[in-house]
Order: structure tokens, then C-alpha cells, then sequence
């Protein structure tokens, strides 16, 4: 198991961080998405909405692998304010800037907890009339989901550790990981 230790990081500090994704398995898992995707849109073109900033790594490996043609835009919600503790109201910070009425959406995150975001990111899509909405995401907790929510395509389902790294942050650190860590089970933040 690969560890690594916190550092600079205020109270944070010295926590040892367990590598539970390494680069290879990821890179398979996206693999599969991605063909999984390629066969169930051929002979469509889907627009991949990324949410920020979370989703940059995973929609940008994934949308290299699809054997289909498809078009990218961006969305930024806040629903975390700082640490790993959410808000629970989520704000709309940029929307969408390409048109999506009659086209197939794909909406791309990173991970899905409570699943605040998702329905949220779900319903302002659906209000601009799409042909269709699919939801991938490449982690899900399914323990902390707090409401009803399916995503038609999900990476990994994981247990309820704080995780970061492949575009995963605490406090805007640790994004550029190349692999998923997690933190302590029971680290009391
Ligand atoms: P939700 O609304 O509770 O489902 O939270 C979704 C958002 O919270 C994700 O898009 C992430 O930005 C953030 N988030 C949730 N869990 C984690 C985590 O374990 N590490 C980093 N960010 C997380
Ligand atoms: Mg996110």
C-alpha cells in the first residue's frame, strides 16, 4: 500500500494519506466507461458538461478515449465552503455556455456524496429541454448519498473516506495527484 504524509497543511498536517486508485486502475476503469459510452451513443454526438474543477482529469481522459465525435463545455457549482464538510446548498458559480435543447447531455463529476450536487446539476439541465441526460461520474459513496439519485455511469463505488488527488481536492490542494488517496477512516476533521 502507498501512504504519504500531509504536509503544510494546518491541522491537517501529518495525517497519512493511502494511495486506494493507482494511476493503472484508473486508467482501465476509464477505459471501460469510455467504450460503454462509444457503444451505447454511436451514431450520436453528446455534449460532456465537466463540472468544475473536480472533473477536469477524468472528463479529459475520458472524452480522449470515446470512439465517438462529442463536444465539452463546463459548469461550476460550490457546494463544499472548505474541509470536507458540505454546505448543503448548492450555488450555481458558471453555467453552461453552449446550447443543449434537443441535444444528448452528458453531465461529468468527479464524485457523488450526498448527491446534493447531481440533482441540482440534473434538474438545471433538464430545464433547457435536452434529448437526453446521462450522469457519469468516476467515484460514488453510496453510504452518504442523502436522496434518491442513479447515475447511468459510474467509475468506482467507495466507502466513506475523504478521498483526493485526479482532480480531487481538500481546500484546493492535491488535485494534480495522478492516482486517488484517501484519508483516514475514522480522522475526525
Ligand atoms: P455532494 O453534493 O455531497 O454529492 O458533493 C459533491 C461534491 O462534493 C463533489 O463534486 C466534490 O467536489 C465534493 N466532494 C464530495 N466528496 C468528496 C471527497 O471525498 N473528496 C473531495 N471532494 C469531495
Ligand atoms: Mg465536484
Amino acid at each position: 500500500m502507498n501512504t504519504r504524509v500531509v504536509e503544510n497543511m494546518g491541522k491537517y498536517t501529518g495525517q497519512v494519506l493511502e494511495e486506494i486508485f493507482s494511476r493503472e486502475v484508473i486508467e482501465k476503469r476509464v477505459d471501460e466507461l469510455a467504450k460503454q459510452i462509444s457503444t451505447e451513443y454511436a451514431g450520436k454526438v453528446p455534449i460532456l458538461i465537466g463540472v468544475l474543477n473536480g472533473s477536469v482529469f477524468f472528463l479529459a481522459d475520458l472524452a480522449k478515449r470515446l470512439d465517438i465525435d462529442c463536444e465539452i463545455d463546463f459548469i461550476k457549482v460550490s457546494s463544499y465552503h472548505s474541509g470536507t464538510q458540505s454546505s448543503g446548498t448548492v450555488r450555481l458559480l458558471k453555467d453552461i455556455s453552449c446550447i443543449i435543447t434537443d441535444r444528448d447531455v452528458i453531465i461529468v463529476e468527479d464524485i457523488i456524496d450526498s448527491g446534493l450536487t447531481a440533482r441540482f446539476l440534473k434538474h438545471r439541465i433538464l430545464e433547457n429541454q435536452p434529448a437526453s441526460v446521462a450522469f457519469a461520474s468516476l467515484l460514488f459513496k453510496p453510504e452518504c448519498l442523502k436522496l434518491e439519485f442513479e447515475a447511468e455511469y459510474v467509475g468506482f463505488e467507495v466507502a466513506d473516506r475523504f478521498l483526493v488527488g485526479y482532480g480531487l481536492d481538500l481546500d484546493q490542494k492535491f488535485r494534480n495527484l495522478p492516482s486517488i488517496w484517501a484519508f483516514p477512516v475514522n480522522m475526525n476533521l
